[in-house]
């Protein structure tokens, strides 16, 4: 072959290899075979050779054209196989992968007790309040009849946030807050967070209460025990359920008592404290005590998930390890 074709052969093979596309090997098409492309250009020198030279170049520039042809082809199908691949590696699922799971949440132990008292208590007649967990000291101490000299508002038993104010260290200030606001009848159930300078396998400086109240006329010790009596078999879903009510102190009721419940291993376990409301406080609720009077009672809603559901830890409650948390998926305390 004359050197000249040789050295377009060995350009164009060169430029074929390096197309990466379909688009560059349309380039390179048009480069060699287009109407003024290098191969073509070749032919048209054909007419200006004598008959014998037209022969042998016709015959070269023939077989140039039908190799770069074949090379042009192979290449294209090179270029259509890598994109092939490509595209099957971009698109290939691993089969073996874990798929998306949505794992149902679940409530919280102390929310499904929460609601299985609500749900008691809205049967039983009672409204639902709330009130701010950062109290003023009148609030959660002086309108609820709780002198100054009283344990409770040491600063080793109650988290002050400044002088006049604590984070609330019962439900008992909501009593206040509600009732000063209505006219009795008054039938008010409080739940909320309480915080107290305490922390071992019993205590947490931060846990739950519900706060009970009922103020009309003619309200008697005797209702405030048919009341307690019926939430605790209720919420126990037992009507045998042994209760004891023993007499106890507390500034903001009169008489006051602590109700224990008896457990299935004999023993009696201390569940809330009530009492009927001292005079003192319905004045300071604006209520006339000479006319109303009521009830009040509080207990632990942690306490109460702790004996319900067998939990010997309080702390488990608080530190949200799913293991634990996921054993009450799917229960539903409302029934
Ligand atoms: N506030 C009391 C406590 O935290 C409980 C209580 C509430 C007692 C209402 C009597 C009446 O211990």
């Amino acid at each position: 072959m004359n050197s000249n074709l040789n050295n377009i052969m060995h350009e164009a093979l060169n430029s074929l290899k390096q197309v990466q596309s379909l688009q560059q090997l349309d380039v390179v098409k048009a480069e060699y075979l287009g109407k003024n492309g290098k191969i073509s250009q070749q032919m048209q020198q054909l007419k200006t050779l004598a008959a014998d030279e037209k022969k042998q170049f016709g015959q070269q520039i023939n077989q140039l054209k039908l190799e770069f042809e074949q090379q042009l082809s192979e290449r294209k199908q090179q270029i259509l196989n890598q994109q092939l691949q490509t595209k099957l590696a971009q698109e290939s699922i691993d089969v073996s992968l874990d798929g998306k799971n949505n794992h149902a949440g679940s409530l919280h132990p102390i929310y499904l007790t929460l609601n299985r008292m609500l749900h008691i208590f809205a049967a039983l007649g009672f409204d639902v309040g709330d009130g701010p967990e950062i109290e003023s000291d009148y609030y959660n101490f002086n309108a609820l009849n709780i002198p100054a000299n009283h344990p409770a508002r040491a600063m080793q038993d109650t988290f002050y946030i400044d002088a006049t104010h604590v984070l609330r260290t019962h439900t008992s200030p909501i009593q206040i807050r509600y009732a000063e606001q209505k006219t009795p009848p008054i039938k008010l159930i409080a739940p909320g967070r309480v915080y107290r300078v305490d922390m071992d396998a019993t205590h947490s400086p931060m846990f739950h209460q519900i706060e009970g109240l009922w103020i009309d006329e003619n309200i008697t010790f005797a209702n405030l025990k048919g009341i307690i009596i019926e939430f605790l078999r209720r919420f126990f879903a037992n009507e045998q359920l042994q209760i004891r009510f023993r007499a106890s102190f507390f500034p903001f009721t009169e008489p006051s008592a602590e109700v224990d419940i008896l457990s299935s291993d004999g023993k009696w376990l201390e569940v809330l404290g009530c009492g009927m409301v001292h005079p003192t406080v319905l004045e300071n609720m604006n209520i006339d005590s000479a006319r109303y009077n009521g009830f009040a009672f509080g207990m632990g809603i942690d306490r109460f998930t702790m004996l319900k559901y067998g939990i010997h830890d309080l702390r488990l409650m608080f530190e949200n390890d799913i293991d634990f948390i996921r054993q009450f998926r799917g229960m539903n305390e409302v029934k």
